[in-house]
């Protein structure tokens, strides 16, 4: 599926929203202003994965498909990313690999040494994705989603990526 990465726009908003409901259960899925708190916050960006191919939009307030996004964010040395979600219909495309090395690469320009992230103990195709992109468990976090829900932290040394 053709797609291209770029930042965030403000009238993405909505959109990204309705896909975050979309991708996780009620209990997990963050409400608008979770959400734009997130993407707000000093240090954090979010990149979007837009359909490419055919006609371009004609009208100039249309905008292409968003298949997926990121938001990520760097404090100190350390990338976290906050949440990655990619629609049902583009999954198993390359579209959130595409993703989470774009984001890599811009933590790694703001300085960050290591990329940290949390997940659901039960969310295994989220583990088997960051598995595959690199990432190890680091711990368990108990009751860390609304005291319910176990986490794993997963990390990723950045650096010795960038070596190989
Ligand atoms: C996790 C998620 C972002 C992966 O996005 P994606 O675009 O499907 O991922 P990719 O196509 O880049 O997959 C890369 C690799 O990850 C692994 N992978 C991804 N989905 C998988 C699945 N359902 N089962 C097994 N392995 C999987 C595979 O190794 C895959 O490579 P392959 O397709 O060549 O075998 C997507 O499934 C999603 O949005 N899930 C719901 C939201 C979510 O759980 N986000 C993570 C929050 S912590």
């Amino acid at each position: 599926m053709a797609y291209r990465t770029r930042d965030f726009r403000r009238p993405d908003f909505e959109t990204l929203w309705r896909i975050d409901q979309h991708c996780f259960d009620p209990q997990l899925a963050y409400s608008r202003l979770e959400l734009a708190f997130y993407m707000r916050r000093p240090g954090a960006f979010t990149l979007v994965a837009e359909a490419e191919g055919g006609e371009p939009p004609s009208n100039g307030k249309a905008q292409r498909r968003i298949l997926g996004f990121i938001v990520a964010e760097t404090r100190r040395k350390t990338g976290h990313i906050i949440t990655i979600d990619v629609v049902i219909e583009a999954r198993r495309e390359g579209i959130g690999s595409g993703l989470l090395r774009a984001a890599e690469q811009r933590l790694r320009q703001a300085g960050a040494a290591v990329v940290e992230l949390e997940t659901p103990v039960n969310n295994a195709t989220a583990i088997r994705f960051y598995k595959q992109m690199g990432y190890y468990v680091d711990k368990t976090v108990t009751g860390y989603y609304s005291s319910q829900m176990d986490a794993l932290v997963m990390r990723k040394e950045l650096e010795a990526v960038a070596k190989s």
